[in-house]
């Protein structure tokens, strides 16, 4: 951000900015999940002429050894701005500002990432600038957000991205170049779905009522990156399941014409059928689940075996005699079929081993 004493103008008569834009309007978003196949999770991402690719590895073992958490996962953020990004050739490799935009992006992420499920683990979040045109911090962090949800790495919430600035003693959302160049104040902001902010940053100058002002704006920004980023997850992943989307359906079924409804029913049917395929598959897994509870109930009558076996154990510890015959066995250091009764006693131990063993795998299962 430079305030230059250079004269650019950044509205028309029409109030409107050099891109057409209102104050209060993001540059056009264009995501696509899931565009790298040896990636764990990844995004593309266009916001105006930015251009960023996102990749996400991990859960995976945090090398080298030292970094490893014992309690969490270590989330590490690479932010790396290509050479032909820019309009003036960037210097490879990472500088002040990349590592600087590295960090506060990580900072962004660490609140919302379950990292406590994955003690000594890293993920690993790459983003690639391959063209800039203001912006590509906020830019990055949305695409790297999606490409977490793609990597299933749970999250408390999706982060949004956006900034304010401020050009002509006016607010305005989402900087476009000459506005970041030549404007007086620029705020990124990330937050939550529930406008938690997990990076701040601002450069430039703004009265505390600007900056009041300027944080419900970027809030608004965000929830319209949002809006964006969920419709391009239910591209990708579908948006069955959603409970609002059945209601949905079936208002719009209800308020077509009696002959249409036929069809439309039909139609509807097959997205049913095709949710339900969704669902028989998740329970094939279940039925999988089944025929392990069915071997722990196999293993149940090898306990009831065993209880069983108590018995005869009671039996055998009212047996005075057959314990005075196995000491006298002992002590001769004749062994004979009495001495099941020794090997059942163990057995009853190991039971209760196999029986917590089958509750770990249960639990994994
Ligand atoms: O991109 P962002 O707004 O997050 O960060 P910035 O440091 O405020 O950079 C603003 C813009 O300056 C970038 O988006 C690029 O378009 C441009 N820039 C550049 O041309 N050459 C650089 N070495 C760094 C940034």
């Amino acid at each position: 951000m430079s305030s230059s004493q250079q004269k650019v103008e950044f509205f028309d008569e029409n109030g409107l900015r050099t891109d057409g834009r209102r104050p209060d309007e993001i540059r056009p978003m264009k995501i696509k999940i899931g565009v790298l196949s040896r990636a764990d999770g990844s995004c593309y991402l266009e916001w105006g002429a930015n251009k960023i690719l996102a990749a996400v590895y991990g859960p995976r073992e945090a090398h080298p050894r030292r970094t490893q958490l014992p309690d969490r996962a270590v989330v590490r953020y690479r932010y790396n701005m290509q050479s032909f990004s820019v309009e003036e050739r960037a210097r490879p490799g990472p500088s002040r500002r990349s590592s600087e935009i590295s960090k506060v992006s990580r900072e962004a992420f660490e609140p919302v990432i379950f990292t406590e499920a994955y003690p000594k683990a890293a993920i690993d979040i790459y983003v690639e600038v391959l063209q800039a045109d203001a912006g590509t911090r906020t830019a990055a962090i949305n695409a790297a957000s999606l490409a977490l949800v793609d990597a299933g790495i749970p999250m408390r919430s999706i982060i949004s991205a956006c900034a304010v600035g401020k050009v002509d003693g006016q607010l305005v959302l989402d900087l476009n170049k000459p506005e970041d160049n030549y404007g007086d104040a620029d705020l990124p902001i990330a937050m939550t779905e529930d406008g938690g902010i997990t990076l701040m940053q601002m450069d430039g100058d703004l009265s505390p009522e600007e900056f009041t002002k300027a944080l419900d704006m970027v809030t608004e920004g965000c929830r319209q990156v949002l809006a964006i980023q969920k419709q391009a997850l239910a591209e990708k992943f579908g948006s069955f399941g959603k409970p609002e989307y059945a209601t949905l359906r079936a208002e719009k079924i209800s308020q077509d014409e009696p002959e249409d409804d036929i069809d439309d029913d039909a139609a509807a049917d097959d997205e049913i059928r095709e949710d339900v395929a969704g669902d028989i598959e998740i329970r094939e897994d279940m039925s999988a689940d089944v025929e392990i509870r069915e071997d722990m109930s196999a293993d149940d009558e090898i306990r009831d075996g065993m209880a069983g076996d108590d018995e005869i154990r009671e039996d055998a510890a009212g047996d005075d005699e057959i314990r005075e015959d196995m000491a006298a066995d002992d002590a001769d250091g004749v062994i004979d079929d009495d001495v099941e009764f020794t090997v059942i006693s163990e057995g009853s131990g190991s039971d209760d081993e196999d029986g917590y063993d089958f509750d770990a795998d249960s639990e994994v299962a």
